[in-house]
């Protein structure tokens, strides 16, 4: 007989009952997952993983398959936050169709508890739909990093005429049933504006303190991403300055024949 233990995690439901802000980060691999988990709330398996991981310039060509391997191991390494998975980049902008069967096919490979996708009002019917079938559904307006190349760059969004596109977009993914949206580099009385606007959570990354929660990418926060920091991130650790240092000091002790010294060695003899 298989022994079983009960894993209480996070769902949809549970984090819209939360009444503190939700604590998000983005989430890779096994080991940080394990390290994360204990503290968040919800774990993103974000498609910037193509640049954080795999040194990507873009998001654009992140597939289905990295972000499948991706999500299976930030679900072995977490057990108390909801897990969501970000569809990529062509995945699900042909059709609603095309959209349900990556959602399911990652949903049923993951055993992530949602999928993400960005897009606003062209989207809520895939969102609509996936919703209707049974797939909890995030989105993600304002700064839309797979639609870079048309927003002109990684850019604030939201100043001028732009700020009643945004609104229009998150009252479009609340209708259309998603459960929360991400709110991406957007103007500040935006991002706060969208927040009272909606009944579902917003989760803020360069958006607003009043959003109902925060994200940001694991390793910007950790010191551990030095090629680009925009000006939402604050680094709480310089873990790149303390990796440094650890394989500066691994090198020279190999170089030096100082390690592996006898107590990481079987049958050497102690230094006298
Ligand atoms: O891909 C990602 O990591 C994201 C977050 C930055 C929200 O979408």
């Amino acid at each position: 007989m298989s022994k079983h233990h009960t894993v209480r995690r996070h769902t949809p439901r549970s984090l819209a009952a939360l009444d503190t802000p939700i604590v998000s980060l983005t989430a890779y691999t096994t080991p940080m997952a394990r390290l994360l988990d204990p503290h968040c709330d919800l774990l993103l398996v974000g498609d910037s993983l193509g640049m954080v991981v795999y040194g990507m310039e873009s998001t654009l060509a992140v597939s289905v398959d990295m972000m499948i391997a991706h999500g299976q191991a930030v679900v072995r390494g977490s057990q108390k936050a909801c897990v969501a998975v970000d569809m990529p980049f062509g995945s699900y902008q042909e059709s609603p169709q095309q959209a349900f069967r990556v959602a399911a096919d990652i949903m049923a490979r993951t055993g992530a508890g949602c999928v993400k996708l960005e897009g606003g009002q062209e989207m809520a019917p895939t969102i609509e739909f996936l919703v209707q079938r049974g797939i909890p559904v995030i989105g993600h307006i304002g700064l839309k990093p797979q639609a870079v190349h048309a927003h002109g760059g990684f850019r604030t969004i939201g100043r001028g005429s732009e700020a009643e596109q945004v609104m229009a977009d998150a009252l479009a993914v609340e209708k259309a049933g998603a459960f929360a949206v991400v709110i991406e580099s957007t103007m500040e009385p935006l991002s706060r504006a969208i927040t009272e606007a909606l009944g579902i959570m917003t989760i803020g990354i360069g958006a607003s303190p009043q959003c109902d929660g925060q994200i940001l990418v694991a390793e910007d926060m950790l010191g551990l991403f030095p090629d680009f920091t925009p000006r939402f991130v604050r680094k709480f650790a310089n873990l790149g300055q303390e990796v440094d240092r650890a394989v500066a000091e691994y090198a020279q002790a190999v170089r030096t024949r100082t390690f592996p010294g006898p107590a990481e060695c079987v049958g050497m003899p102690k230094a006298d």
